[in-house]
């Protein structure tokens, strides 16, 4: 293994939990029942993507300027989150492990669906540590489809086959898959069939990686 791919959300750091509450939020003020197993199909799929899950349990149609406006307004509350961010919301245990790679002279890079990636990052005090960032701003396809993964080897000037991917989504298992990285799966993505490697938790990475 030549380089690491981080998911972010859910992986680098819990900001799942506020995409979560700010959907959640959307949804009761529409009206529209939505829980945390629903909220699972969420990860790593893009924000309309999202919305679209969220819509299967709405009462009425939206049209594609409401539903625009609906994500815009998610994103609103999303963002307001993000702002009460630190260094303080990295885990001792994902800076550890991190460092720790490093030192094994891994590439380290970040893949993510997420268009808010660089901020977060920037809140975390990791804006300056990986050596490249693919996110929502530079692929055209979302989770389960590989771009974001292949720009992100790209990136760092390797083959996926000598990429190790990390995930916590099913969809980001299944583009992990389709692009030919190995991967391993963190919360509900390690009980996903094609998993390489099933997590407990991120420091598994450290004898995964040895
Ligand atoms: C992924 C999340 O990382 O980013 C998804 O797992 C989210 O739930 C997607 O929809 C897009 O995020 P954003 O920040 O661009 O709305
Ligand atoms: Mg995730």
């Amino acid at each position: 293994m030549k380089g690491i791919i981080f998911d972010l959300d859910g992986v680098i750091c819990s900001t799942d939990k506020y995409h979560y509450s700010a959907w959640k939020k959307l949804a009761d003020k529409e009206g529209i029942y939505f829980d945390a197993v629903i909220n699972n199909r969420l990860r790593g799929v893009s924000r309309m993507q999202s919305l679209e899950i969220i819509l299967e349990r709405a009462q009425k149609s939206y049209t594609e300027k409401e539903k625009a406006v609906m994500a815009e307004e998610k994103n609103a509350i999303y963002v307001n989150l993000l702002k009460e961010m630190s260094e303080y919301d990295l885990s001792e245990e994902v800076k550890y492990v991190l460092q720790k790679l490093r030192e094994y002279g891994m590439k380290l890079a970040v893949g993510s669906s997420s268009k808010n990636a660089k901020i977060i990052l920037k809140q975390l005090g990791l804006e300056d540590f990986f050596d490249a960032v693919s996110d929502g701003t530079n692929i055209t396809k979302s989770k389960p489809d590989p771009e974001v993964f292949l720009k992100a080897a790209d990136f760092i000037g390797e083959k996926p086959a000598d990429c190790l991917v990390v995930e916590d989504a099913k969809a980001g298992i299944e583009a992990a898959f389709a692009g030919g990285f190995k991967c391993a799966g963190l919360g509900e993505a390690a009980e996903h069939p094609k998993v390489t490697y099933k997590m407990e938790g991120f420091r598994d990475l450290l004898e995964i990686c040895q």
